[in-house]
């Protein structure tokens, strides 16, 4: 049987088989992930180079995807952010896409830990053209927070929280003095291969984002949802709330 000629992102034409099986349900997701992609996140040199850039300095490849990078902008568009703040920035491409959507005068803080991590994520900033909207602060969020809050940066129209996991719980009330009414905030890798139904795991980013999502749930300021993902970054999943409550109007009230 003959397949389907495509073109890759990278201009390539790639084979794909018509009625070969998958040999596992990540290569299928992988394959479906290149289908979307071609199709719907054509292939963009700036993003492109910023992943090269990235691999040749020995970054780990735990961006987000394409298709992802491309629902942040399209999020970022939806809520017409004008400020966005990002945690946990790597080599920069989830900033440069959420960056991108930004409208004139439009602002972007990333917050970065690793310095090494940063300089790579500057480098590739620059070269897509977005150093004057991007703040890249490095330092761990825990100690870079405050000082955006002392700053009054705030409030972010949009939240993306993409660092280290076991932090998610105590970043959570941070986001939420740094936002507003409206404020939609979206947290990454929430599933962790279905491991977050495991109570008992041992696993800290396990235990990590089920605090996380179990505050989300309790949290009255918040209406939240999380969604399981599939795709060439394996299987995994996002939270997205949006902020109902002032973020300083406090807890829950008592039932009348
Ligand atoms: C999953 S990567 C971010 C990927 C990036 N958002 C993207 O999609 O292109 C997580 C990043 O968070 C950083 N990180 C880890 N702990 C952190 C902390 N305490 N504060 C800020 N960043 C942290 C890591 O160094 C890493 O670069």
């Amino acid at each position: 049987m003959h397949g389907e000629k495509t073109a890759s992102r990278t201009g390539r034409s790639v084979d794909i088989p018509a009625t070969q099986p998958m040999s596992s349900p990540q290569e299928q997701w992988s394959a479906v992930d290149r289908y979307l992609a071609d199709l719907l996140v054509p292939s963009d040199p700036v993003l492109e180079a910023a992943l090269e850039s990235s691999a040749a300095s020995g970054l780990p490849e735990i961006q987000v995807s394409a298709n992802q990078g491309k629902l942040l902008e399209l999020l970022a568009r939806i809520q017409g952010a004008r400020k966005i703040l990002e945690l946990g920035t790597l080599g920069g491409y989830s900033t440069i896409w959420l960056a991108r959507a930004l409208p004139a005068g439009g602002q972007l803080v990333t917050l970065e830990a690793d310095p090494k991590h940063a300089a790579v994520a500057r480098a590739n900033i620059a070269r897509a053209g977005l150093e004057a909207i991007v703040d890249l602060r490095v330092g761990p969020a825990l100690e870079t927070l405050p000082l955006i809050e002392a700053e009054c940066r705030g409030p972010f129209d949009l939240i993306f929280l993409d660092a280290d996991k076991p932090g998610y719980p105590d970043y959570l009330p941070w986001l939420l003095k740094l936002s507003r009414r409206g404020t939609l905030i979206i947290a990454d890798n929430v599933v962790r291969d279905g491991a977050v139904i495991e109570a008992d795991s041992a696993d800290p980013k396990v235990q990590g984002v089920r605090r996380f999502n179990q505050l989300l749930a309790n949290e009255p300021r918040v209406r939240a949802t999380a969604i399981q993902t599939v795709g060439s970054k394996g299987y995994d999943g996002f939270a997205i709330a949006l902020v109902i409550g002032e973020p300083r109007d406090g807890q829950r009230r008592p039932p009348a």
